[in-house]
């Protein structure tokens, strides 16, 4: 018996900093580790979806090149044979099978998904692509070639998974058994447990996310940062004025933050709780980051391309004939194929 089959997109981004490592990449490192053995876990570059909004095409390849890699440091690993890492435009068949399947997807039911409508609200309608449009018809063959049941997304993605389920049941009701649908969002969360959604604050304005879009920077660790830099940033980290170290995401969000990133980097926050002092624990943070830093900038410079070329080139041609042979049936159903 084949294993049952975990998949998702590994989002490319080219400033990452440790909001995303800690609450994206290592957590996803970390099932694709776990979960191998009993599962099959394949993780791709969704390269098709990465100009459906406007990119610079000069920096495509390198940027998805620095995508694998920072996955790999980050400790993605290339010799388990349970889990599969692909580039989506080398296996034909998730073209093919979006344009099959954007037959059978009302026009009405993609300009529903509220993702387009965000993205979209304030472009002129000359300026938004088709692909944009059809995004998830391609996110659902992603999904549909290999039978993935498990498919760990964020939030702003359950309403194309969901999209992912109806257009399986529709064809499968039309067509006989196709397709197996991923599970429903709340059968997903069980599965990968709920801490999916942990969020790094800003360290200057911890009322929001760290994000990248940040203007300048200060409230940001990205993981390019100089180890100095990054210490200043920790140490200027916005508090407040309560003078004692508790948990309080309410009234205390910046410290709540530091104790948050001390944790999940491995130190232990717990040994500052009613200190009426802030600089100790700054400090404690400040050093984990910086272990953090000076460790993962030297994993990434050792990262050997050659092994990643070999790794994904090998599953992608395993990719071709599973996926082909998923496409073979459904072309055979709409009598494409004799
Ligand atoms: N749309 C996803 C995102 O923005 C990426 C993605 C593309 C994906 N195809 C997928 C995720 C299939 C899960 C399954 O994050």
């Amino acid at each position: 018996m084949a294993k049952p089959v975990i998949l998702t997109g590994l989002r490319a981004n080219n400033d990452l900093h440790i909001g995303n490592y800690l609450g994206a990449l290592l957590p996803l490192v970390d099932m694709a580790r776990g979960k191998s053995g009993e599962y099959q876990v394949n993780l791709f570059v969704p390269d098709l979806h990465s100009f459906t909004t406007p990119i610079d095409h000069k920096e495509l390849q390198e940027s998805i090149k620095q995508n694998l890699r920072v996955f790999v440091a980050a400790g993605l690993p290339l010799d388990n044979t349970d889990v599969h890492i692909y580039r989506q435009s080398y296996i034909p068949a998730h073209s093919e099978l979006t344009w099959i399947l954007d037959c059978f997807t009302g026009f009405g039911e993609m300009s529903r998904m509220t993702q387009f409508k965000d993205k979209t609200a304030e472009l002129r309608d000359d300026r938004v692509s088709v692909g944009l449009f059809n995004y998830p018809v391609l996110m659902a063959a992603d999904i549909l070639l290999y039978g993935a049941e498990y498919v760990p997304v964020g939030d702003d993605q359950t309403q194309h998974l969901e999209f992912a389920r109806d257009i399986a049941e529709r064809m499968n009701k039309r067509f006989g058994e196709l397709f197996v649908a991923p599970k429903p969002v709340k059968k997903q969360h069980e599965f990968f447990g709920k801490d999916q959604g942990l969020r790094i604050r800003d360290l200057q304005n911890p009322a929001k996310k760290m994000s990248k879009s940040d203007d300048t920077g200060k409230g940001v660790i990205f993981l390019n940062d100089t180890l100095e830099v990054a210490r200043k940033k920790i140490m200027s980290a916005e508090t407040d004025s309560m003078g004692e170290v508790q948990y309080d995401y309410e009234r205390r969000p910046g410290v709540t933050n530091l104790l948050d990133i001390l944790k999940l980097l491995g130190g232990t926050p717990d040994q500052f709780i009613g200190e009426t002092q802030y600089g100790l624990l700054k400090k404690a943070v400040a050093d984990k980051v910086e272990e953090f830093l000076r460790d993962f900038q030297s994993k990434l410079a050792k990262v050997d391309d050659a092994q990643i070329q070999q790794k994904i080139e090998s599953d992608e041609a395993e990719m071709r004939k599973i996926a082909g042979e998923q496409l073979l049936k459904v072309q055979k159903a709409v009598g494409l194929r004799p």
